[in-house]
């Protein structure tokens, strides 16, 4: 293996504004490297398409949110929230770190009880849990269910009837507050699936039903407003939504706020020209909004827990992908077709997401041209990059693709019967697979014969 000399192609930092994992260097023969390990190494090792997670960027991550918000407000939890990727070996990584865990699936908490993370420390969520997902969840002990339905109510009413300890609860409220983000990740506004509105008195009969319940104990108040978000304000007017409402719920029904839980939301740099905010500017935000408007509304601090998903995993992984046939379309464009696409990363299709590249198994030179990377499904809308400047691209190349450790394998599919790629931990020069890529027998696991 060749020795990853200094960085030239990052100087990402955790909380900053680098695409690229904390550790990402060029090798003397101008390969990229991080962790230590060449990506050529990994190509060679595992094949491709194969996402690279940086174990010092997660572990990074993770102490960056947990300090930063034990800093602003003590009384503070941060739980990870999985659905922007779960895997039993990054788990047992942020829990080492401190992170609790969120959940919204039955699937979801089984991955994260095998993993060993303590059910106390995982919560619920979800708008249409299941009777089985919600038995589950009480059955293991789980910390917090956060209610998004009345039918959710009559369902744990009927589950807890016979528990020797009340199950705690909180509510997630919809707070009607705009967001700017992408419309299918805004969830706070008025027209949405989740959560009770505080307007129109849904969120107060809520609290009423559950009050009546005699096997839950109503804990406080959630809200997510949104996702990838680069601006703290639509959190902050949630938050100050709910303790207005939390204030009302206590002088009407006698109930305390003993937790808060502003959702996650915390946007990353997918490519150079974004620029988030760093983990303390949030915890300073979110802290002096809770702090502030409880001192208002005269109610005791409650623990605040935050559940960042995207900004924990999303900058530690790249997708390694190994370059084919090219189209050359004058005056049109010219596509470069890469070996996965939207079967492991659906974003760009689904979102617009923007995403940037890097040639990872050769030095870069000075030559640029401007081409479309191509996934390889049966889609012409199967379009990872529009429109990016890389060194001329071989067939036989690697091309790395940054910020791809949120919401892309969490979102991957066997379109076309594709295999969902290997994923390999990294760090100090060492690699380690930690999902297998899916094989052929995979793809037939399920048939059964008439
Ligand atoms: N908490 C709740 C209740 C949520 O609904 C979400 C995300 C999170 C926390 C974590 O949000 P994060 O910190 O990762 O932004 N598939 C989309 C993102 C959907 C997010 C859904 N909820 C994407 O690829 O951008």
């Amino acid at each position: 293996m060749t020795a990853p000399t200094t960085d030239t192609t990052a100087t990402a930092t955790t909380g900053g504004s680098s695409v690229w994992p904390i550790a990402t260097s060029r090798t003397e023969d101008g390969a990229l490297a991080i962790g230590g390990v060449p990506l050529p190494e990994i190509a060679a090792s595992y094949g491709t398409p194969t996402y690279v997670y940086d174990e010092a960027t997660l572990r990074g991550n993770a102490r960056a949110f947990r300090d930063a918000f034990t800093a602003a407000y003590p009384r503070s939890r941060v739980v990870f929230a999985g659905k922007a990727f779960l895997n039993t070996a990054l788990l047992q990584i942020l829990h080492a770190e401190g992170l609790g865990l969120d959940v919204v699936s039955g699937g979801e908490l089984f991955v994260g009880l095998h993993a060993g993370i303590p059910a106390p420390e995982i919560s619920l969520h979800g708008n249409n849990k299941s009777r089985e997902e919600l038995r589950q969840a009480i059955e293991a002990g789980i910390g917090k269910i956060v209610v998004d339905t009345l039918h959710e109510l009559d369902l744990l009413a009927e589950l807890t009837r016979d528990l020797a300890s009340p199950q705690t609860i909180l509510l997630r409220l919809n707070p009607g507050v705009d967001v700017h983000t992408h419309a299918k990740i805004s969830t706070g506004v008025a027209d949405s699936k989740f959560g009770f509105p505080i307007a129109g008195g849904q969120a107060e009969e809520a609290v009423r039903k559950a009050l009546a319940i005699p096997g839950v104990h109503l804990a406080g108040y959630h809200a997510h407003v949104g996702s990838q978000l680069f601006d703290p304000q639509a959190t902050l007017d949630a938050i100050a939504e709910i303790l207005a409402f939390a204030r009302a719920m206590q002088e009407a029904h006698g109930v305390t706020m003993e937790h808060l839980s502003p959702g996650g939301g915390f946007g990353i740099a997918y490519t150079d020209g974004d620029e988030p905010l760093p983990a303390i500017q949030w915890a300073q935000a979110i802290a002096e909004a809770v702090q502030a408007g409880c001192a208002l509304h005269n109610l005791p601090l409650p623990t605040l827990t935050i559940e960042p998903g995207r900004a924990i995993v999303g900058p530690a992984g790249v997708a390694l992908y190994t370059v084919g046939g090219e189209k050359r379309l004058p005056g049109i464009r010219t596509y470069v077709s890469v070996d996965g696409g939207m079967a492991d990363n659906i974003r760009p299709a689904l979102y617009g997401a923007a995403y940037t590249a890097a040639l990872a198994n050769r030095d870069d030179g000075g030559e640029r041209e401007t081409v479309t990377i191509a996934g390889k499904y049966c889609e012409s809308g199967d379009l990872l990059i529009e429109g990016i400047a890389l060194p001329p691209l071989r067939p036989g190349d690697l091309l790395a693709v940054p910020a791809a450790g949120a919401y892309c394998l969490a979102m991957a599919s066997n379109y076309n019967c594709a295999l969902r790629p290997a994923v390999v931990l990294v760090g100090d020069g060492r690699h380690r697979l930690i999902r297998r890529r899916e094989t052929f027998a995979d793809l037939i696991r399920n048939d059964v014969l008439a």
